[in-house]
């Protein structure tokens, strides 16, 4: 069965938080893959507490953050706004926002897990929400994450293997694929060993 985590439990997890949930510092791996994002704005998916989506920002990209928790994006913004940056903040559900094509230089999904017909349909929009050039990243917990339980959903139909993104991210170029173990520490939420995968996508250009 797959377990849904609505806007309810993530209200609760983010307003009811001594602090942030997954700190304040951006996802490792983003801050390693960053500077492959062309200039131009960027849409960071399920971005909730906005730590990702304000590290973007202070690289000078237009930064929009979508998540379906209005607490997660109050923090994003007074993130954003104790680091002197803005953040364009949508509350929506991934399966209502749509995701405008061929407008984005850099789309960010972040321990974004959505059950599979969902995830199917929001890749394939951020596939085609990329302008040419333009770079998709993301990094989630896989199904070998419920053997170490150091954070993320404990249902598997909603941790993506690498084969299913590259299923699922139809017509990018991948830069780098990879499933591996990591030490994740980002704040009290994801803290330990995990298994994680870790993609860069690009849009290719006509140029190319
Ligand atoms: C593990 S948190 C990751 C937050 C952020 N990307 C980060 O790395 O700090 C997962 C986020 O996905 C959001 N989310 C889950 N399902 C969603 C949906 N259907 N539409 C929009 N956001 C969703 C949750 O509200 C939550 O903020």
């Amino acid at each position: 069965m797959t377990t849904s985590y609505g806007a309810e439990f993530w209200d609760q997890r983010y307003g009811n938080a001594d602090g942030f949930v997954f700190g304040t510092e951006p996802n490792d791996f983003l801050r390693t893959v960053a500077d492959r994002i062309p200039a131009g704005p960027v849409l960071c998916l399920a971005e909730g507490e906005g730590r990702n989506a304000v590290f973007l920002a202070q690289r000078g990209h237009a930064v929009t953050a979508v998540d379906l928790s209005a607490a997660g994006l109050d923090k994003a913004r007074e993130l954003a706004a104790q680091r002197g940056v803005t953040l364009a903040t949508e509350v929506a559900d991934l399966s209502r926002y749509t995701i405008a094509p061929g407008a984005w230089s850099g789309i960010v999904a972040i321990f974004m897990h959505l059950p599979p017909a969902l995830r199917r349909d929001v890749l394939a929009r951020a596939a085609a929400g990329l302008r040419p050039g333009g770079v998709f990243v993301m990094e989630a917990y896989t199904p070998a994450q419920l053997a170490f339980g150091t954070g993320g959903p404990k249902d598997a139909a909603l941790l993506p293997t690498l084969e299913l993104l590259r299923a699922e991210l139809p017509g990018l170029e991948f830069v780098h694929g990879a499933e591996l173990e990591r030490d994740v520490i980002e704040g009290g939420g994801h803290t330990g060993r995990a298994a994680v995968v870790q993609v860069v996508a690009r849009r290719p250009a006509a140029n190319d």
